[in-house]
């Protein structure tokens, strides 16, 4: 980059953030993530560091960020409230903790760790045992006292008895449960109010309310994590926490003493996994010195004390801004709605798209174009659309309605009754299903047609030499051989792997068909209860429901498969193309060899090989000519060959003599 544009990439960056931190402490409201906050501000350290006489004297890397509130009273902390350096990554966390023991190489170092809470830090100043103000952390220097607010919607120790006179100050996070949260937003709801985005959205809001009163209802909670005194000299942090608690404060509801790198990740990693159960939102582990003495020798920069790390897990839940939503259809001619969004960080990936299920989904959730809109990644992989800030909505955002005719070829959509979603009807000519359709068929789980890929699907309906699975085994040789990118080989090998399939099991072979709702598992429990094509499409709705595990959905899909026109043609083809459609007789599953090969190699004393072989078979075995993988158990008589010895003994196949040959046979 040019001196003039790093200038131009710092000041635009010291404007975004400040735009940001004006936002956050002003308004009480988050228009970035977290995430991307911290990435910006990353990105600017990194350029004043670089470059430190571009840097401005009121860089927002500087200052903790927030500015007293109009119609607040401003009060000068008696020790700065500093923020904290954060990362996002483990190995900064080890590097932290190796600095650390570097100072202090002949001392014993350990750590607290205690989540990080999301929410407003707090002080709280106590004169002869009674709380007397409290005050926000504001730029860090001097904060907005909301003694007041904090009356109102926060319960604190009032009056603390047989404390020395002494003032001291308490220092914590107050936060909202994600209880309370819950319900307020519920009754907002009901209410048709715009819901709060989140716990610390609501917790910074209801401390800069202009309207004291209007807070009662809020249920604010305090964790407290720091004391300061000239009566409290706690040798630990670990001390003050237990001090804390003995005065009255509630402390964070978890927190550990680590001893090295190791015991801080195990405990970072034990939080990431439980810390859905905890009644508070957390973002992170704060990892400080325990040893209060050792935090005063390491002390702090301008910014945040050098004893002290965040680790902050990377989100679960981002906002981002609604760029589009696009309509994708599937093989089985459903459309489904797809967001799409400004790139945001969750969970671990970068996401840009999430599903917005249905219609009736969609509908609910009232989405116009432009729109900040707040994405999950719960339990499931696909992130999802969760709700939408119509605070932040501009006024000419333009509404997103859902398509009433196919995406792909126009025709009107449908929508059976009593299900929530619409469906192309064109599914003889509508591409993309046509497509999905054969490409679901060829899959490695169903038919398993290895050159059979999206390439050659394209390919083989632009020509129209296939609609339905079926033209797929009558492919003229020619034809193929006369497309692009086929030549002799790959057109044999094409034709070969087509035919190759007419073997696989009729389990296959429904679950092939891509029936809506018909699994690899209900295609396999289908074709073990009724054991052909024909015996299924005799089945009533009854007996299909009686199978375990098959409702009333997937039934009537299945019917309405199978009485439809179009696929019994499909299917008669099909059949008549030699595809499986039965599975074989049942093999006796009592038979002590059953379904089990046999090398026999040698001479033995009790029978000759024949004998050997007919007792095999009896028994339900099959015995094979030479040692493979598929051989199950190798009898060796006497004078066995020694080749196909050793490959029997190399690839591990168990050895039978013939006396423990004659056992299992027994
Ligand atoms: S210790 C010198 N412990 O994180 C700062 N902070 O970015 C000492 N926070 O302003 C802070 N949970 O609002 C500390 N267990 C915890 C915390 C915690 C949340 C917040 C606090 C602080 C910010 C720092």
């Amino acid at each position: 980059m040019k001196p003039s544009d790093i200038s131009k990439e710092i000041k635009r960056l010291v404007d975004l953030i400040g735009y940001y931190n004006e936002c956050y402490f002003q308004k009480g409201i988050s228009e970035i993530s977290d995430y991307a906050y911290d990435q910006l501000l990353e990105q600017l350290t990194r350029l004043e560091e670089a470059h430190p006489h571009l840097k401005c004297s009121n860089s927002p890397t500087e200052v903790v960020g927030e500015q007293p509130s109009k119609g607040f009273e401003v009060v000068y902390h008696q020790t700065p409230m500093r923020s904290l350096a954060k990362t996002y990554s483990e190995i900064e966390v080890m590097q932290f903790v190796e600095r650390v023991k570097k100072m202090f190489p002949n001392e014993t170092v350990d750590f607290v760790c205690e989540p990080k809470i999301d929410g407003v830090a707090l002080s709280i100043l106590y004169e002869k045992g009674r709380l007397v103000r409290v005050v926000t952390r504001g730029d860090g220097e001097k904060g907005d006292d909301v003694t007041r607010h904090v009356a109102q919607c926060l319960p604190l120790p009032q009056n603390i008895r047989g404390v020395p006179s002494d003032p001291f100050e308490v220092r914590g996070e107050a936060f909202m449960s994600k209880a309370v949260f819950k319900a307020l937003n519920r009754a907002r709801k009901a209410k048709g109010e715009p819901l709060w985005a989140n716990p610390r959205n609501i917790t910074a809001g209801t401390l800069k309310a202009l309207d004291v009163e209007g807070v009662k209802d809020r249920q604010l909670a305090f964790y407290g994590y720091g004391l300061y005194g000239s009566s409290y000299t706690c040798p630990t942090q670990q001390a003050a926490l237990a001090v804390l608690a003995a005065l009255g404060f509630s402390v964070p509801p978890t927190y550990k003493v680590c001893r090295n790198g190791m015991e801080i990740m195990e405990y970072v990693r034990y939080c990431a996994w439980h810390k859905k159960d905890l009644p508070v939102e957390v973002d992170g582990i704060v990892i400080k010195v325990n040893t209060l003495d050792q935090q005063d020798r390491m002390g702090t920069t301008a910014k945040s004390p050098r004893w002290a790390i965040a680790y902050k897990y990377q989100p679960e839940s981002a906002s981002s801004i609604l760029e589009g939503v696009t309509f994708q259809l599937g093989r089985t001619g459903i459309v489904t709605p797809v967001a799409h969004f400004t790139p945001v960080p969750l969970a671990g990936t970068m996401v840009r798209r999430a599903s917005l299920y249905n219609a009736d989904a969609l509908a609910r959730l009232d989405l116009c174009l432009g729109d900040t809109v707040f994405i999950e990644k719960g339990g499931e992989i696909i992130p999802k659309v969760v709700g939408v800030d119509r605070a932040r909505r501009h006024r000419d955002g333009q509404p997103i309605r859902f398509i009433s005719s196919c995406p792909a070829c126009g025709t009107l959509l449908h929508r059976a009754a009593g299900v929530v979603a619409y469906y192309c009807p064109n599914k003889q000519h509508c591409l993309p299903q046509l497509k999905g359709t054969l490409l679901h068929f060829a899959h490695r789980k169903a038919m398993d047609i290895d050159t059979l890929g999206p390439k050659t699907v394209d390919a083989l309906l632009e020509a129209k030499l296939v609609q339905t699975a079926a033209d797929l085994y009558t492919l003229p040789y020619d034809a193929v051989n006369g497309l692009e990118g086929f030549q002799t080989l790959s057109t044999q090998k094409l034709l070969a792997h087509i035919q190759a399939s007419k073997t696989r099991p009729f389990d296959r072979v429904l679950f092939a068909l891509g029936i809506q709702h018909v699994g690899e598992t209900v295609a396999r429990k289908l074709a073990l209860h009724f054991r052909s094509m024909e015996r299924l499409q005799e089945a009533t709705e009854e007996e299909l429901l009686q199978l375990p595990d098959i409702g009333e959905k997937i039934v009537q899909s299945i019917l309405g498969y199978l009485q439809d026109p179009y696929q019994q043609t499909m299917l008669h083809a099909l059949q008549a193309a030699g595809v499986q459609f039965a599975l074989p007789e049942p093999v006796d599953t009592l038979l002590p060899f059953a379904s089990k090969n046999f090398v026999i190699s040698g001479t033995f004393q009790k029978f000759t090989r024949e004998e050997c072989t007919k007792l095999i078979e009896e028994a339900g075995g099959r015995v094979l000519p030479a040692v493979s993988t598929k051989v199950d158990y190798f009898v060796a008589g006497t004078k066995v060959g020694p080749s196909k010895l050793a490959k029997a003994m190399e690839w591990g196949i168990p050895i039978l003599e013939e006396v423990e040959f004659i056992k299992m046979m027994a």
